[in-house]
């Protein structure tokens, strides 16, 4: 449990794809860390449920590929708490996808979800994080950095989500705004469901992850939500355009 941090009490957080998996875990941590948090994701009970963990935490419904979301999203966080401190770019998806079996389909789908909404969501949340001298977090993969043998896109997608952590953060350096990115290795979550295996082919996959990983296991989504936190954290003032990988040493084996 991450106890109550004055940086955090009464500070703005919006994070999407806060109805499951890391996404839920970190609107628990940072309303737990004294954060007013709008929760966002397309369920509206899934959103309930985090919501029901905490009465700092707020819900909106919304599909955030849909055209006009995103000054919606920020639109909702504004007129209930007039500032904005925090977005965490959360909501993603993978997808297998053999490049035999590419289409374009697929491809912009995938683009969609993960590299547009979250720049749309930062351009729609850019006036009020340099009113308040916020930060963006942006939820990358270890796979962001490393190849991906059949699901190429989703490691590409990324990939691109990476050097927009980048490139922003230097872009956005002088007015004070921060841009990170936290780049979890496999974790216990609903991604493996979302994109269609079935539970046997789910069971298979994290056995084969866990093999691999050298802590010897698959991560929880909390593990990852306090460094989701501790990212956004407004005292971690001089840490910026990096990418921190947290998946049990994945990375190096
Ligand atoms: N779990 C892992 O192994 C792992 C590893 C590396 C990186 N990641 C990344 O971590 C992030 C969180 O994933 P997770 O593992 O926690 O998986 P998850 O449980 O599937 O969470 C993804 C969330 O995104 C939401 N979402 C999907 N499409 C959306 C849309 N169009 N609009 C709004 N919300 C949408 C989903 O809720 P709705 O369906 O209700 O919209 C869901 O709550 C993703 O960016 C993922 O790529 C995960």
């Amino acid at each position: 449990m991450t106890s109550q941090s004055p940086e955090f009490t009464d500070r703005t957080v919006v994070i999407t794809g806060a109805g499951s998996g890391i996404g839920r875990a970190s609107a628990i941590a940072f309303a737990q860390a004294g954060a007013h948090v709008l929760a966002v994701g397309r369920r509206t009970d899934a959103l309930e449920e985090t919501a029901a963990e905490s009465p700092r935490i707020a819900v909106h419904p919304a599909d955030i590929r849909v055209p006009g979301a995103a000054e919606e999203v920020v639109r909702v966080a504004i007129d209930r708490w007039g500032h904005l401190d925090v977005l965490v770019n959360n909501a993603g998806a993978t997808k297998v996808m053999p490049l035999a079996d590419t289409t374009a389909e697929s491809i912009a789908a995938l683009f969609d979800l993960n590299v547009t909404a979250p720049s749309l969501l930062a351009c729609a949340a850019l006036p009020h994080l340099r009113r308040a001298r916020g930060s963006i977090l942006n939820i990358s993969s270890t796979f962001g950095h490393r190849p991906l043998p059949g699901a190429a896109h989703y490691a590409a997608s990324k990939a691109a989500l990476e050097q927009l952590t980048r490139s922003w953060a230097v872009e956005l350096a002088a007015e004070g705004i921060r841009v990170n990115a936290l780049a979890p290795g496999p974790t216990e979550s609903q991604a493996l469901a979302a994109a269609g295996l079935s539970s046997t082919v789910i069971e298979q996959v994290k056995r084969d992850e866990a093999a691999r990983i050298p802590l010897g296991r698959r991560g929880e989504p909390a593990e990852v939500a306090a460094w989701v936190v501790r990212l956004a954290d407004p005292s971690t003032t001089w840490l910026t355009g990096q990418i921190l990988t947290i998946d049990g040493g994945l990375e190096l084996a």
